[in-house]
């Protein structure tokens, strides 16, 4: 109960502080892939794919962690290409944003979060 009341008013402060992160997501003009990660992706999953912002916080809609490699490799390319389009819940879709094609690409910047 009130662990809940804590984590409702966290996720309020954090969307009140950074604004809705699904909001003016940039649409991939082509080139480099990690770049377009940073700017569509990490306000959400974090730079390093584990859900954390710069200073280790945990981000309030990041989902997944990439870098549980046990979780990620567990995951087919196929179904993260799907909820990359499509989207799923919390995660916004990105068929309007980026090509099937770029979608299957960024897989490889998603498998390098769990390679050590
Ligand atoms: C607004 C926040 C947000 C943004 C921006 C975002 N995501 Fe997500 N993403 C999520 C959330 C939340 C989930 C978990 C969805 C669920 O399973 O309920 C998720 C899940 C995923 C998954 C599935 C992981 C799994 O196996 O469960 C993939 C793949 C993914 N995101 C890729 C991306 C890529 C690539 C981008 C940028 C092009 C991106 N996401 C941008 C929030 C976001």
């Amino acid at each position: 109960m009130r662990k809940t009341l804590v984590l409702t008013l966290l996720a309020a402060g954090s969307a009140l502080m950074a604004g809705d992160p699904a909001k003016d997501l940039p649409k991939f003009q082509g080139g480099d892939l990690q770049k377009y990660w940073m700017d569509a992706c990490a306000r959400c999953h974090g730079v390093n794919g584990n859900g954390r912002d710069n200073s280790g916080k945990p981000l309030p809609d990041a989902g997944f962690d990439f870098t549980d490699s046990r979780k990620a490799n567990k995951k087919k390319d196929s179904d993260w290409v799907k909820v990359t389009l499509e989207g799923k819940d919390k995660m916004p879709a990105f068929k309007d944003k980026m090509s099937a094609d770029d979608a299957q690409k960024m897989i490889a910047i998603m498998r390098k979060f769990s390679a050590k």
